[in-house]
């Protein structure tokens, strides 16, 4: 491999010392690193410490006449093969986004025609604020990678999102931009359990064909309104994303959602919950997973009007609905041998005792459960709060596959609740045979 080049932009946040291992395995994978620090950054790490570990000079000031490059925004710029933020600030992303060149960083962002990657970090409030979402959306139209803040404890002691991810699986998407060789990647890098890419070598998953809808529906009552409901599709990409990072092949089903689509999974639209009963029952033959995470309505409106319903003085309306189809019901019915059916049980109560019926009356391996009215739990939230209803053998009730084992899980982001479905379905693989014990599913 020739040595690639990056340029490691370092902003003032209090994750600015994970940047020093995420230089020094960028060394070990064989790139040549250079560094430059706002001057922020450097009241949290001194530009000594990547001096000494790079043996190049650290940028922080371009008029500073100590700088031995008298142009360095330039020729640093032209120099690199990506320009890789960690971490970024909110104020470093504002400034990208809108154009701002008032010191050497952001002068290197507007200089350099390289691919630019962020890893952003800071407080939950910070990340949420519709002025940095809106810069981030921004800087995404214009081409930015972005690696997103997972959930956890903050520095700042509150729980949410904005914690850097993970030092290696940044590296691990920087090195994917550069199309640097699985094998050179995975030497340096332990096989991760969160973002192993599927030529990373997270192989658990190889081998099965995933299928997930996700996402709510929308259910035409005239051809300007609808019937929907607040599913944001968070969930059930984290878990094809999740999937695809262990080797396994990912359709899925999407209905409405806003959320940007994993990379490297097939996605089919289908928007209303016919169109996804269609889609789902095309693509089942297929599968040999189906994981059912979309908000599906149960009810859509009887005839739905060709042209706008008008008010025509009326103070009521009497709209007529009809039972949609049950997708996972239909999908636990025509299971191909040894397939593995998850459901997915968000409640406002009882939220466990639903799920349990909802397992036994669908014939269902796994179902997900949650109180949709927990804080950090439900629609439109990084995190969640899950219990997992699951046939596995093994734990709890070993032996049995009638009663099923219940994992209460706490506040986790869900992108790790989608590991953890998926680590229950590997359990429930390896005890084999699947559903031998259900009659009539097969
Ligand atoms: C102790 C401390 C910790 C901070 N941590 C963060 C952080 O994690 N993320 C962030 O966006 N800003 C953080 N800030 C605020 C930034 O340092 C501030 O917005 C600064 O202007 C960023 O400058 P820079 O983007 O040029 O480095 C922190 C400030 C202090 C004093």
């Amino acid at each position: 491999m020739g040595k690639y080049k990056i340029g490691l932009g370092v902003t003032g946040g209090i994750a600015a010392y994970k940047a020093i291992e995420v230089m020094r395995l960028l060394q070990k994978a064989g790139c040549d690193v250079s560094v430059a620090m706002t001057r922020h950054a450097t009241e949290f790490v001194r530009p000594l410490t990547f001096r000494a570990l790079t043996d190049k000079h650290v940028i922080v000031d371009d008029y500073d006449p100590a700088n031995p490059d008298p142009i360095a925004h330039i020729n640093f710029s032209q120099e690199i093969d990506l320009l890789l933020i960690v971490p970024a600030t909110a104020n470093i992303i504002a400034k990208f986004a809108n154009g701002i060149a008032d010191d050497f960083l952001s002068s290197t962002y507007l200089a350099s025609t390289a691919p630019v990657m962020i890893a952003p970090a800071m407080n939950v409030t910070m990340w949420e604020q519709a002025a940095t979402q809106r810069n981030i959306e921004r800087l995404k139209a214009d081409g930015v990678r972005f690696v997103e803040p997972v959930a956890g404890e903050l520095a700042c002691k509150t729980v949410g999102t904005g914690k850097l991810e993970d030092v290696e699986n940044i590296v691990r998407q920087a090195l994917a931009v550069l199309s640097v060789p699985p094998a050179v990647a995975g030497g340096v890098l332990r096989p991760s359990e969160k973002a192993p890419p599927a030529t990373a070598g997270g192989t658990d998953l190889a081998g099965e064909h995933i299928l997930i809808t996700v996402g709510g529906t929308r259910e035409a009552i005239d051809p300007v309104r609808f019937i929907s409901n607040h599913s944001s599709g968070k969930m059930g990409f984290a878990v094809a994303a999740a999937a695809r990072d262990r080797g396994a092949k990912v359709t899925v089903v999407a209905g409405a959602t806003l959320v940007e689509p994993p990379e490297n999974v097939r996605v089919v639209r289908a928007i209303s919950a016919e169109e996804m009963h269609a889609a789902v029952m095309k693509e089942l033959p297929e599968a040999t997973v189906f994981i059912g995470s979309a908000a599906v309505a149960d009810y859509a409106p009887a005839n739905a009007s060709g042209a706008k319903i008008k008010k025509d003085g009326r103070d009521f309306m009497i709209l007529e609905l009809k039972k949609t189809r049950d997708i996972l019901a239909d999908v636990a019915k025509n299971r191909t041998a040894n397939m593995i059916v998850v459901g997915f049980a968000a409640e406002t109560n009882d939220v466990v005792g639903y799920a349990r019926s909802k397992m036994e009356k669908k014939g269902l391996d796994i179902v997900v459960a949650n109180d949709i009215t927990a804080k950090g739990a439900g629609f439109n939230t990084d995190t969640n709060i899950a219990t997992i209803l699951t046939r596995a053998v093994g734990s709890a009730n070993a032996g049995s596959s009638d009663i099923p084992v219940e994992i209460e899980l706490p506040l986790m982001s869900k992108r790790e609740l989608a590991d953890k479905i998926l680590d229950e379905i590997i359990k429930l693989r390896n005890a084999v045979p699947v559903n031998a014990a259900k009659s009539g599913n097969s």
